[in-house]
C-alpha cells in the first residue's frame, strides 16, 4: 500500500527559492561584514552559493530520489517474496508516488493471479486425489513417481515401488504394457487389464496412458489412468447369459416365431420351430418376405392384415413342399436391436381344422339322419303326385281309353315339375352331405336361411308349425362357407322343431302357438340373425351346457348332443357370436351375429 506525503510541489519550489535567497543574503551580509572587495566578494559569493546549492541538491537527491527508490526496491523484493502487496510508503507527491502506485497495482495483480493459481493447483490436486479412478505417474523404469489416493487405497504401494509390482506383484514388466508403448511413440494408448486388487478379488480395468513432457517436449514420465470396469464386465456377463437364456427360450418355443421388418415384412429373425412347421431352414427363411409364405394372389391382402391386425385366424399359408397350411397368426409390435419390428407367432391349426372338418362332416351326417324323416315327407309329396298321374296313365292305357290331349299335357307337366322338385331335394341333401374344405365367399344370409328352411317346409306344415319371417329386405352380405352356414341354421331349426314338439308332448291339452320366427337385421357393422321358437325352453342349468359337445336332453337315438357345439365352432370360425335366451316352457331365442362384409 502506498502512502504519499502531503508536501505539494510548489511548496518545495518556494522552499528552494527561499533557501537560495537566505544563502545569498547571508553571503552578502557576510561579505559586507568582513569588508572584502567587490571582485573578491563576487567570488566568495559564487563559491558559497555553489557549496550551498551542492549541499542542498545532495539533501534533495537523498530525500526525493534515493530513499523512495530504495523503498520501491524493497517493495519489488516483497513481490518476489510472494507477498500480494508491495507495501511501498513514499512520503512525497511526485512521479515516484505514481511509480509506487503502479508497482503496488502490479503487485496486487500478481498477488491475485498467484492466489488463483494456488486455488487451481489445489483443485487439480484434489481432482487427482479424489477422481474415482486410479492414476499413477511413472518414469521410464516404470517406477511410481506419483499416484492418487484411489491407487494407494486399492494397491497399498510401498515407496519406490515399480508399477508392475504394485499392480500385479510381478518382478518384471508386463508383456503387454501401454506405458512402454507411450514411452516408445509418445502417444496415448488404451488396453484392458485384469488383475487382483488389495483384497484379492479379480478386477478388470480399462487402462489409458498419456505422455508427460517437459518444456522441451521430451517425455519425462507417463501417466496411467485405470478405470475399474469389473462391475461392467459382470453385467456384460450377466447380459450375455440372459441373452443366451432368452435365445434358447425363443428357439424352443414350439410355435414358429418371426421377427419382421415393420415396413416390408422381411424376416429379420426366426426360431427353430419354423423348420418343423414350414420345412424351411433358418437361413432359407432369413431375408425372405413373410408374405412369401402365402399364396401369390393372397399376399397383398395378408400384407394389409398383418400391418393392421393383432390376430389373424385361419390364415392359409404354404410350406416348403407347397402344401396348404392353416395357421392362426398373432402380431405384436416390438423392438429388435433398436429397430421397430413386428413379432409374429403362428400356430399350425391344419390338423385341428382337419379334425374339426371331420367332426363337422360327422355332425352333418347326424343332421342328415335327423332330417331323414323330414326329407321322407318332402319326397313323399312329389312321389305321390307322380304316382297318381302314372296310375292314371296305366289305367287309361290298359283300358285302351284315349287321354285328352290337354289332360295329358297337364299331368305330364305336373309330373315333370314334381320330379324336378324331388331332384332338387335330393341334390340339396347330396350337396349338404358332401365333404368339402372350408371356403369363404360372399353370402346372402336370407338366402341361406331360406334354403335351410326348404328342407323342412313340408314336415313343419304337417306338424302344424308356422314359420314367421321377419327378414330385412336387403340385408348386407357376410363372408362365410355357404354349406356350413346352412348347417348352422338347419341345426337351429331342428332344435326349434324338437322343442315345440316336446312342449306339445308334455302338455297335449294346451293350445299354444307352434311358431318359429326367423329374423335378420343389420346393426352397425354386423348382421344379427335370430331363430326363435315357442318350444319347451331351457332351465338355467341346461342353458349353461348346451354348447358342450355331446350334451343332450333328448332320448337315446334322438339327440347326439353335437348340433350346438358344432354350430358354436362354425360361428366362431366366421368371426361371429351366438347366445341363447330362453324362458322355460315359453320358448327360446338363438341370437347370432356375424361381421358384415367390409367390416372386420
Ligand atoms: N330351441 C331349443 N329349445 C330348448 N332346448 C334346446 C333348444 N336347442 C337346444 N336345446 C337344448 O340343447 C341341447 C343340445 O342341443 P344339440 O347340441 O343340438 O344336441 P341335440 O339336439 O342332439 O340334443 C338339447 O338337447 C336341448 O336340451
Ligand atoms: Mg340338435
Amino acid at each position: 500500500m502506498q502512502k504519499s506525503s502531503t508536501t505539494p510541489y510548489h511548496k518545495l519550489s518556494l522552499k528552494l527559492i527561499a533557501a537560495v535567497a537566505v544563502v545569498t543574503l547571508l553571503a552578502v551580509m557576510g561579505g559586507t561584514m568582513i569588508g572584502i572587495r567587490y571582485q573578491e566578494k563576487a567570488m566568495f559569493f559564487a563559491g558559497l552559493l555553489f557549496v550551498c546549492l551542492t549541499a542542498f541538491l545532495c539533501i534533495l537527491i537523498m530525500k526525493w530520489i534515493n530513499r523512495p527508490l530504495s523503498i520501491l526496491l524493497e517493495g519489488i523484493r516483497n513481490i518476489g517474496k510472494k507477498n500480494n502487496e508491495a507495501d511501498i510508503w513514499v512520503h512525497q507527491n511526485d512521479e515516484m508516488v505514481h511509480l509506487a502506485r503502479a508497482i503496488d497495482e502490479i503487485a496486487e495483480e500478481i498477488g491475485e493471479s498467484r492466489t488463483k493459481l494456488k486455488q487451481q493447483r489445489n483443485e487439480y490436486q484434489n481432482l487427482f486425489e479424489q477422481v474415482p479412478c486410479i492414476i499413477t505417474v511413472q518414469d521410464r523404469d516404470y517406477k511410481l513417481i506419483s499416484y492418487n489416493r484411489e491407487f494407494a487405497e486399492t494397491f497399498d504401494p510401498k515407496p519406490d515401488d515399480y508399477c508392475y509390482y504394485a499392480y500385479k506383484g510381478r518382478d518384471e514388466k508386463c508383456v503387454v504394457c501401454p506405458v512402454e508403448k507411450t514411452f516408445e511413440d509418445g502417444r496415448s494408448h488404451t488396453s484392458e487389464e485384469t488383475g487382483f486388487s488389495k483384497d484379492g478379488s479379480l478386477t478388470h480395468w480399462i487402462v489409458r496412458t498419456t505422455p508427460v513432457k517437459n518444456d522441451k517436449g521430451e517425455i519425462i514420465a507417463a501417466m496411467e489412468m485405470n478405470i475399474d470396469i469389473t462391475q461392467v464386465k459382470q453385467l456384460e456377463e450377466e447380459l450375455r447369459r440372459s441373452e443366451k437364456k432368452y435365445h434358447e427360450i425363443f428357439n424352443n418355443i414350439p410355435n414358429p416365431v418371426f421377427v419382421l421388418d415393420v415396413e416390408d415384412l422381411t424376416i429379420l429373425d426366426c426360431n427353430e420351430s419354423v423348420k418343423s412347421v414350414y420345412g424351411f431352414d433358418r437361413n432359407e427363411t432369413l431375408q425372405k418376405s413373410f408374405l412369401d409364405l402365402f399364396k401369390r394372389e393372397e399376399r397383398a391382402l395378408y400384407g394389409t392384415k398383418i400391418r393392421g391386425a393383432a390376430l389373424i385366424n385361419n390364415a392359409k399359408q404354404i410350406n416348403k413342399a407347397g402344401e396348404n397350411l392353416y395357421v392362426n397368426i398373432r402380431i405384436s409390435p416390438s423392438e429388435y436391436h433398436g429397430q421397430k419390428v413386428l413379432l409374429v407367432t403362428t400356430s399350425d391349426i391344419t390338423k385341428l381344422l382337419e379334425a374339426e372338418q371331420q367332426l363337422i362332416q360327422a355332425s352333418k351326417m347326424a343332421t342328415l339322419g335327423e332330417m331323414a324323416t323330414g326329407v321322407a315327407h318332402e319326397l313323399n309329396q312329389p312321389l305321390s303326385v307322380i304316382k297318381t298321374a302314372s296310375s292314371f296313365f296305366v289305367k287309361k292305357v290298359t283300358k285302351k281309353e284315349k287321354i285328352e290331349d290337354n289332360i295329358l299335357l297337364e299331368l305330364s307337366k305336373e309330373m315333370d315339375s314334381h320330379v324336378d322338385r324331388a331332384t332338387k331335394i335330393i341334390n340339396h341333401m347330396r350337396q349338404f352331405g358332401r365333404k368339402s374344405d372350408m371356403t369363404s365367399e360372399r353370402v346372402q344370409v336370407n338366402e341361406v336361411l331360406q334354403k335351410a328352411f326348404e328342407i323342412f317346409s313340408q314336415q313343419l306344415i304337417l306338424r302344424g308349425i308356422e314359420i314367421e319371417w321377419q327378414t330385412e329386405n336387403s340385408p348386407r352380405e357376410i363372408m362365410a362357407d355357404y354349406v356350413q352356414l346352412e348347417q348352422v341354421f338347419i341345426n337351429l331349426l331342428i332344435n326349434a322343431r324338437d322343442a315345440i314338439e316336446e312342449r306339445a308332448k308334455l302338455n297335449p291339452d294346451s293350445d299354444f302357438d307352434k311358431k318359429i320366427t326367423l329374423k335378420t337385421a343389420s346393426a352397425e357393422d354386423r348382421i344379427v340373425i335370430e331363430v326363435c321358437d315357442t318350444g319347451i325352453g331351457m332351465s338355467g342349468a341346461v342353458r349353461e351346457k348346451i354348447f358342450e359337445p355331446f350334451f343332450t336332453t333328448k332320448g337315446v337315438g334322438k339327440g347326439t348332443g353335437l348340433g350346438l357345439s358344432i354350430t358354436y365352432g362354425i360361428v366362431q370360425n366366421h368371426g361371429g357370436t351366438i347366445e341363447a335366451v330362453s324362458q322355460e316352457r315359453e320358448g327360446t331365442c338363438f341370437i347370432l351375429t356375424f361381421p358384415a362384409t367390409g367390416a372386420q
